[in-house]
């Protein structure tokens, strides 16, 4: 009898022990919104099932840059935020700046992330979300360059990253024999230190970030261009766009976005 009682005390903690298993399990692989368990809204369809797979180019610090292996910054943690808020998974996939827009036209990618101007030509071939931070495009040059302003860049050669807007409005003011372009920004940085180029054109925070880490370098007060960052997606796939652009917005006014700005561009 007290055998009997031994071995049921025994099954009955398996079972639970079991049954806890199981419910995290079930927690785990089904990491989706609540809507969905309930079927009463159909689940997203995303490039990988249960992923949100984002695009970007991890050379532009504070918006994705490497901490070791991982990439961080900005955008990686808005896009966290972002996926979590429809229970998918995010996946961030390193890629040339030129390949996110035909990555995410052809389907690769559900977003490019990657302090990604909303240009007006760009809006051709990709939609954009809400705007959820600010860029400056400016000119770094070398301390004691004669450089000094805007008109002096004419005749110079200028460094840019590939298929950017500082190479897009450079080629187009100065022509497309003075741009030099690059597969990224440190490239381009690495060009100006080594006398290749006269100046670099990029987005202010990375422009910072590049100054910050090389000796010798400075940025011109004039900047040259402002832009917006946003999101992009496939041409007319309202469904994930719609949704990522919710997330984003809720994000916005939670706060969220700017706890996360501020906490990688802190105020001067
Ligand atoms: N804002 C500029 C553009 O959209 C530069 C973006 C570069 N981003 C990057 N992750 N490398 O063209």
């Amino acid at each position: 009898m007290k055998k009997a009682l031994k071995i049921l005390a025994v099954v009955l903690a398996l079972v639970l022990v079991g049954t806890v298993f199981a419910a995290c399990g079930k927690k785990a692989t089904t990491n989706e919104p609540e809507a969905n368990n309930q079927g009463t809204e159909t689940k997203l369809k995303t490039v990988t099932d249960g992923k949100l797979t984002m695009a970007t180019n991890a050379s532009f610090p504070p918006y994705e840059y490497y901490d070791g292996k991982t990439i961080v910054g900005i955008d990686a943690e808005i896009a966290a935020l972002i996926a979590e808020k429809l229970g998918l998974e995010l996946v961030i996939e390193d890629t040339e700046f030129n390949s996110i827009i035909p990555g995410v036209q052809s389907g690769k990618y559900d977003i490019g992330m990657a302090g990604m101007t909303a240009d007006e030509d760009r809006l051709k071939d990709v939609d954009f979300s809400t705007s959820y931070a600010k860029g400056v495009q400016v000119v770094i040059v070398k301390e004691g360059s004669d450089i000094a302003s805007l008109d002096d860049l004419e005749g110079k050669k200028i460094g840019v990253q590939e298929a950017t807007t500082g190479d897009i409005y450079a080629s187009d003011d100065y022509g497309d024999d003075a741009v030099v372009r690059y597969a990224n920004g440190g490239v381009a940085v690495e060009a100006l230190k080594s006398g290749k180029v006269d100046c670099v054109i990029i987005d202010n925070e990375p422009a910072k970030a590049y100054v910050a880490a090389n000796e010798g370098l400075k940025i011109l007060e004039t900047s040259y261009a402002d832009e917006d960052y946003a999101i992009c997606f496939k041409k007319g796939n309202t469904e994930i766009k719609d949704a990522v652009d919710k997330a984003l917005v809720e994000l916005i006014n939670e706060g969220k976005v700017k706890e996360i700005v501020d906490k990688y561009i802190p105020a001067e």
